[in-house]
């Protein structure tokens, strides 16, 4: 405890906080509790301190951190996210160079798997996921009919999701790590299924098999865009959607992930775990905001509305969607691939109409103050909802888009966290409410609480 010197500085909840330097090498953190004068040194291990010791000191005390900002909840050797450098790696692999080298299901086994898979483990892979794609026929014709007509694609998935562990009586037999994978290969190859499902139901157009001559992408494509056995993607339109599969397959512990692993370690089926992180995707503030990047561009309308929009975000009367990450605070590595793919796309597609808005917009709110000072950048939805506009696909189906690429990455840490024995969820909060109160009888309450029921 030598060499300590106090200042004060003013924490985001305003109250006074007292930091203390001290210079050591030590790669350890030094806690005192100022009430008994107690210390205890916690080492910094892999840039994390454990909360363990914190406890030993403090029994009783938490550490008040809403919103997981500052909390890590796993240990994980899946994702390597690096907000401040703009880092993302699938087990070490730069996202740039599976993005132009890789395949969907090559990078679903190596999250699965933790390493590149041979020619041969490849094949066997592929040949397991084509094998899987087909869905019940008595589930796939009657899953969405209980649901009205203009229902929300997400809405569906999330529901389908669930409904298609019924169909797997040996799903809850989690332990066993063959079974575990084949309900993995059952989800990867099943969840384009059923997204395609959800599209046509919503469409009304009648449900287009899975081709197994395909490749994961074709596959999707054909079974949402084909009409009569007339549609063959452009090659530079399956690469687009490769490509958006491939930079969505993972994100260390974002919310949908988070939801998962907060499921699953309840020991819940894989299929319950993968419909909570669709719930958790669907939200706006999460994977919800490709759509609403759309509806933005549209409700701007025009060039010259730009300024007015950003003033009025500025004013906190809306939120710029498809901007800012809890995480990256330079850049989002993948919107800086998507914005070149999106290029791409354009030659063979024609411009989408919104991509000037969308520039002009980045353009003025990367000049301006606001976004500079809070380090507000585009995110991975900002040009991901311009490509899928531009496959053709509506607005409402973006969120399932990238519904099937994530599935790879939540169920890679489904699995990890099955395999490290890790234990069930279950934070601490600080109460703030009232203290022990008697029942009141009915006749003798005299505040009226404004609930809003009149
Ligand atoms: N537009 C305007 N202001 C914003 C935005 C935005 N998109 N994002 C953050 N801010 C402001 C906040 O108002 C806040 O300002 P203040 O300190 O003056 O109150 C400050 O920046 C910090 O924002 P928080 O909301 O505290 O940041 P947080 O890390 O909790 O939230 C989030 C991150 C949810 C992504 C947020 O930036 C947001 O709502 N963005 C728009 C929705 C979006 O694009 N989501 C997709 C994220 S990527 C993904 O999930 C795939």
């Amino acid at each position: 405890m030598n060499e300590k010197h106090s200042s004060t500085s003013k924490n985001p909840h305003n109250q006074n906080t007292t930091t203390h330097t001290k210079k050591s090498t030590d790669d350890s953190i030094t806690i005192t509790d100022n009430r008994t004068g107690n210390s205890i040194d916690i080492p910094i291990t892999k840039g994390g301190v454990d909360a363990a010791e914190w406890r030993k000191l403090l029994p009783g005390i938490w550490f008040h951190d809403p919103g997981f900002a500052t909390t890590s909840a796993a240990c994980s050797s899946i994702t390597e996210l690096d907000g401040e450098a703009g880092i993302l790696r699938y087990r070490g692999y730069p996202i740039e160079q599976l993005a132009v080298h890789s395949t969907f299901t090559e990078v679903a086994y190596l999250l699965i798997y933790g390493e590149l898979p041979t020619q041969k483990q490849l094949d066997i892979w592929n040949n397991q996921i084509t094998y899987h794609t087909f869905l019940h026929e008595t589930f796939r014709s009657n899953l969405y009919r209980a649901f009205h007509y203009d229902a929300h694609p997400m809405r569906l998935l999330t529901s389908g999701v669930a409904g298609l562990s019924s169909f797997y009586p040996e799903v809850s037999d989690i332990k066993d790590p063959d079974n575990r994978i084949r309900q993995i290969v059952r989800l990867i190859a099943k969840m384009p299924t059923l997204a395609a499902a959800a599209y046509r139901f919503s469409k009304g157009l009648p449900f287009v098999f899975p081709d197994n001559n395909d490749d994961y992408p074709t596959r999707f494509l054909r079974m949402i865009f084909d009409i009569g056995h007339t549609y063959t993607p452009h090659p530079a339109v399956v690469r687009a959607m490769r490509i958006l599969l491939i930079l969505h397959a993972d994100h260390e512990q974002n919310c949908s992930t988070t939801a998962a692993r907060v499921v699953g370690s309840s020991l819940a089926d894989p299929y319950i775990t993968v419909t909570a992180a669709c719930a958790a995707l669907y939200g706006p503030r999460h994977g919800g905001a490709n759509e609403k990047v759309i509806r933005m561009l549209r409700r701007i309308g025009s060039f010259s509305e730009v300024d007015n929009f950003i003033e009025s975000v500025k004013r906190r009367e809306f939120r710029l969607m498809g901007f800012g990450h809890r995480v990256y605070k330079n850049y989002d590595p993948r919107a800086t691939i998507l914005k070149e793919a999106a290029h791409d796309v354009f030659a063979v597609t024609g411009k989408n109409p919104l991509l000037d808005i969308a520039l002009k917009l980045e353009e003025v709110a990367l000049a301006d103050d606001y976004f500079i000072s809070r380090r507000l950048y585009p995110n991975v939805d900002f040009y991901s909802g311009l490509i899928y506009q531009s496959l053709g696909f509506p607005a409402s189906m973006f969120t399932v888009l990238f519904a099937l690429g994530r599935t790879p990455g939540w169920l890679a840490h489904w699995n990890e966290q099955l395999v490290l024995n890790a234990r069930i969820a279950r934070p601490r909060q600080i109460y703030d409410g009232p203290q022990q109160r008697d029942y009141i009888p009915i006749d003798k309450r005299s505040t009226e609480t404004d609930n809003g029921i009149e």
